[in-house]
């Protein structure tokens, strides 16, 4: 494949070079960012009309009117460049890595001036289906969502966007980009919103085993691709275990509620109030993060409090509190407001979980049109 090479002027490398590095060293993965490469294909990747499997054809519709693939390719060397961050050194990959569904594999995570996140960083998959982002749901609008890590104080730092225009401005690779995204070089608040969005919402995943399974409509050709224990699983998934009354695939292609937002009985007294911060009524509640490439992006909920997805179904078997807003989907039914007790046997939890790995998406996350296009 023919490849356009971007070179940093020489004067300004050897600074490039000192201030763009980031080694980060988690869960023995090594991640390092040296923009003096940027790589991209003479003809852009094609972001705007791939193939999806029937079941997703609401979303490719919505994708082709949303996306162009020059629009996506700029989101992507967007999204992976540091230069976004106020000291150079942090992109948004760097708290959403690809091989980790797009989440941090670590509770909580680094910013540019080594401070941590409140939150978990959450993964990011199929957002065209999302109508609220953030785990408080505090952004309805994916383009002004895309913002705000780039001005967040912890995140990246760019709190001055005429400052960050100028600064991408000032370099030479995002001349053509623009230019091909939007039709002129000019470098605006704007454009890099609309960019970002178009790559964020071009990550569009499809080819888990679950999606495998249903060629013809939802879980129509189970018996062919699961294997016993993840068949077993798929039925406590959409039965007993009560799971997809909130994780719904049949409305909304994602694996999140259609509800939106729940609180889930974590803790009696919530020491992050996610929704309740604007409204005491909502004191626990968080969105229903979608389940795909779940087994890739622990660790898990809004505080990473859970290393394993054994964890997980753990907590909903046996341990919900009887907080006073729970979601009465996890009520018992006696109509007194008490957490339900599952009551799965260790088989039971081992097939569920077997069911939550059907739904990773191994192309997505090794798919180089999401990749780092940054490179030595
Ligand atoms: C320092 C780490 C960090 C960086 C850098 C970062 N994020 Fe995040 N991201 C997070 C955290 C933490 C959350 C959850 C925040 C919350 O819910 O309050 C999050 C949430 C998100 C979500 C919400 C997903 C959902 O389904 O609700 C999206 C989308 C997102 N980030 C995109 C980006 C983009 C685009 C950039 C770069 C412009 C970026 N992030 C930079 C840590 C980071
Ligand atoms: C009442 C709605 C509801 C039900 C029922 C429910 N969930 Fe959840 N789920 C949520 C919410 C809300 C969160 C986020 C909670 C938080 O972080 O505070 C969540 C988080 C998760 C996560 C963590 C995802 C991540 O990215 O961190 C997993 C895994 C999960 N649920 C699996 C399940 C399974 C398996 C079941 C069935 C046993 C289930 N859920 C039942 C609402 C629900």
């Amino acid at each position: 494949m023919k490849l356009l090479h971007y070179f940093i002027v020489p004067a300004a490398f050897a600074l490039t070079v000192a201030a763009c590095t980031k080694e980060r060293n988690t869960d023995g993965l090594e991640y390092q960012y040296q923009s003096d490469v940027l790589r991209l294909p003479s003809q852009a990747y094609n972001y705007a009309n791939p193939d999806l499997p029937s079941h997703l054809s609401d979303l490719k519709s919505r994708l082709g009117a949303k996306v162009t693939n020059d629009g996506a390719t700029l989101g992507r060397v967007l999204f992976y460049d540091p230069k976004l961050s106020l000291t150079n050194n942090t992109a948004c990959a760097s708290c959403h890595l690809q091989e980790k569904g797009f989440a941090d594999p670590v509770a909580f995570s680094k910013g540019f001036d080594g401070r941590l996140t409140p939150r978990n960083a959450s993964s990011i998959v199929n957002t065209l289906e999302h109508n609220m982002f953030f785990w408080d749901g505090r952004e309805t609008n994916i383009k002004s969502m895309v913002l705000r890590p780039i001005e967040n104080h912890i995140e990246m730092g760019m709190d001055n966007f005429k400052a960050l225009e100028k600064k991408l401005g000032s370099l030479d690779y995002y001349k053509p980009l623009f230019n091909n995204a939007f039709g002129s070089e000019a470098v605006t608040e704007e454009r890099i919103a609309e960019a970002l969005s178009q790559f964020l919402n071009s990550m569009v995943s499809g080819n888990s085993k679950f999606d495998e399974s249903s060629p013809n409509g939802w879980g129509s050709n189970v018996p062919s691709v699961f294997d016993p224990g993840e068949q077993r699983g798929m039925e406590l998934f959409f039965n007993k275990a009560r799971c997809a009354t909130c994780h719904n695939p049949s409305a909304n292609s994602f694996f999140g509620g259609q509800e939106q937002v729940a609180n889930i009985g974590l803790d009696l007294e919530p020491k992050d109030l996610g929704m309740g911060v604007e409204d005491a009524s909502k004191a626990g509640m968080f969105k229903i993060p979608s389940l795909r490439n779940v087994a890739l992006t622990g660790p898990y909920m809004h505080d990473g409090r859970f290393q394993t997805l054994e964890e997980v179904v753990e907590h909903y078997n046996s341990n919900i509190q009887p907080v006073a807003n729970l979601h009465w989907g996890l009520q018992d039914g006696t109509g007194t407001g008490q957490p339900i007790k599952l009551g799965l046997t260790e088989a039971e939890k081992a097939d569920l979980v077997s069911f939550l790995h059907a739904l990773t998406d191994e192309q997505f996350v090794k798919d180089d049109r999401f990749s780092n296009p940054f490179k030595k």
